[in-house]
């Protein structure tokens, strides 16, 4: 399974022109211009990651692809996602990834923690609309990411009753990446 792959077609179902979505770890940009075609030019994608540098190669990525004017792009941690989405969009967001872990070929030590990914969750949950999706792929084959993936499960097992979930991993392989296709339940509270 190319589970990063994988994460875009759950979530393509979700997208449509001038709908919001959120990247919450753009890293090299691949989701964050994903979900950039597929809002079109009358949505818009917010683009986090902590890292400067990685927000100027999606900057640059972007911008090559004539889709940078539908994105904000944020340098800080999701663990502040409230404070930057504009407040009438709250509620209102179609999609959220997450991809978690270390920007590959970059620096191993910036990496996503538990603490800030329960956090960016809890925010992404409520700023989701009712039926609105969001992903979530954890690598619990690098330090910490096993303790991770186990937050992040634990995570939905505690929203079992507002969330439709379905976990993805290569079976037999207990360091394979996992994907958690998650959907907000019509109806349901914050
Ligand atoms: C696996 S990479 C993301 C790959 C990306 N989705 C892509 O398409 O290339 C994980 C990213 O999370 C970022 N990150 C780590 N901690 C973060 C945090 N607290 N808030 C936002 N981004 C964070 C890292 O800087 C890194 O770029």
């Amino acid at each position: 399974m190319h589970f990063t792959v994988e994460a875009q077609n759950f979530a393509k179902p979700h997208l449509t022109a001038g709908a919001i979505a959120v990247d919450a770890t753009c890293g090299n940009g691949f989701d964050t211009l994903f979900l950039a075609e597929q809002v079109g030019s009358s949505g818009l994608v917010y683009g986090v990651d902590i890292q400067s540098r990685a927000i100027e190669t999606v900057r640059a990525k972007l911008l090559e692809a004539g889709t940078l004017q539908q994105c904000r792009l944020v340098v800080g941690s999701h663990s502040q996602l409230n404070a930057m989405i504009e407040q009438e969009h709250a509620g209102a967001v179609s999609v959220v990834m997450f991809n978690l872990g270390y920007l590959p070929l970059g620096d191993k030590t910036i990496v996503t923690k538990p603490e800030t990914t329960l956090a960016g969750l809890d925010q992404a949950f409520e700023m989701l609309r009712p039926g609105g999706f969001l992903s979530v792929l954890a690598y619990p084959g690098h330090r910490g990411g096993q303790e991770e993936s186990q937050c992040v499960a634990d995570w939905v097992a505690r929203h079992a009753d507002v969330i439709r979930s379905e976990r993805f991993q290569d079976p037999g392989n207990r360091n394979s990446p996992v994907l958690w296709a998650l959907i907000k339940v019509v109806g349901a509270g914050v």
